[in-house]
This record gives structure tokens, sequence and C-alpha cells, in this order.
């Protein structure tokens, strides 16, 4: 092969080479890149263990014990609105939509004489004492599941400590107030 030939066959090949770059540059530029939404291959992992560990524990409502002594009585009187659509908290009151509320607190769950409580609160058992009280109002539907009061919670801390003060001199003899080991065993301070 003399020298012409071969730089013949070199410059043919360079020109190649620049062709294949110059095609493979102007397809990039036409077909851009994609993100791809997610890996195009999927790792399996053991969903169900990784989810029960990173799931938030259940810690139940704020404690409100200490709350309660100094409460202010006026305004739980105003949150007890959100509440009188469907309970009278007044001595002798009736059942209306939900039952009658005076002496709640300290009283057994589900005893207003003639009133059809739902099967999930009829079945609780235990007393309305401060702190299911507390977990009730803060989340109805978590605390008794199955219950038919439809009403969302009230979510501060202080709007039900008001209230189950308020709630509390609703009664013949109002509750004891909690002492300083009740407070200290509920996590209060
Ligand atoms: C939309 C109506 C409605 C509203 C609003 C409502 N409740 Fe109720 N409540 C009910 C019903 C109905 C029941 C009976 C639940 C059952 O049988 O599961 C009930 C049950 C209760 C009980 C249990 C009584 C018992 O005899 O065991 C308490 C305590 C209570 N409500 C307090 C409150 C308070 C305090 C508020 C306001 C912050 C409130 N509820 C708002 C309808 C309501």
């Amino acid at each position: 092969m003399d020298e012409l030939r071969l730089n013949k066959l070199f410059a043919a090949f360079l020109f190649a080479a620049l062709l294949l770059m110059a095609g493979i540059k102007i397809a990039e530029i036409m077909v851009p890149h994609q993100k791809l939404a997610q890996n195009s291959y999927v790792i399996e992992v053991a969903e169900t263990t990784v989810l029960a560990a990173a799931a938030p524990v259940e810690t139940g409502p704020e404690p409100i014990l200490a709350m309660l002594a100094g409460a202010d009585l006026g305004a739980g009187e105003k949150l007890s609105k959100k509440c009188s659509a469907c309970h009278v908290f007044d001595a002798g009151g009736k059942n209306k939509v939900g039952p009658a509320l005076w002496n709640i607190v300290n009283k057994p769950m589900a005893a207003a004489e003639g009133y059809a409580y739902s099967d999930a609160l009829a079945g609780f058992g235990g007393n309305w004492d401060y702190q299911s009280l507390n977990a009730f109002l803060a989340k109805p539907k978590v605390y008794i599941s199955g219950t038919k009061m439809n009403f969302g919670g009230l979510k501060k801390p202080k709007d039900r400590a008001n209230l189950i003060a308020w709630m509390r001199v609703k009664a013949d003899s109002p509750a004891a107030l909690p002492t300083a080991d009740d407070i200290a065993a509920e996590g209060g301070n």
C-alpha cells in the first residue's frame, strides 16, 4: 500500500469518526436526556418492617392535669358552645343528640339514663376521669373507635383543660382536683 492510499484511508477514517460524533451530538440535542421518574430498576426492600420502624408512636394527648387548678372557667364555658348543639351540661338537662353531661366528671361511661349509646362507647368501660376526658375530647374517634360522637376534637391542651375544668363545676359536688402525684404520674409539671 503506498503512502497516498494510506493517507486517504486515514482521512476517510477520520471523517467517518467525525461524522459519528456529530451524529451523536445532533441526536443528543434532538432527544434530550430525560430524568427518570424513578429508578428503572426498583430495589425491593422489606417494606413492612421499614414502615413499622418508621411509623410514629401514638403518643396520646398532651398532659393537662397541671393546668386544671388554674384553668379559665370563662374560657371553658365559651368552648362548651362547641358542644351545645348536641349536649346539655345543666342540672336536669335532657339527652339531645348526645347524652346529658351534668355530673360527668368521674361518672361511669355510657351511664346517662335513657340514652342509646353506640356499642363502642357502651362497651368501653371505665369512668370519665380527667385523663379519659382529655383523651376523648382531643380525638374522640381515635380514643373510642366507633363512637357516634361526630366531633373532630379540641387540638389545644389549654382548651381541653379550660373546658374540662368548667365541666367539673357543672356537678352537684365537683370532683377533687388532681393531686401533685396525679400530675407527676401523667407526665405534666
Ligand atoms: C355533633 C354532636 C356532638 C358534639 C358537637 C359533641 N358531642 Fe359529645 N357526644 C355526642 C354523641 C352522639 C355521644 C354518644 C357517643 C356514643 O354513644 O358513641 C357523645 C358522648 C359524649 C360523652 C360521653 C358521655 C357518656 O355518658 O358517656 C362526653 C363526655 C361528651 N360527648 C362530651 C362532649 C364535649 C365536651 C363536647 C364539646 C367539646 C362534645 N361532646 C361535642 C355528640 C356530640
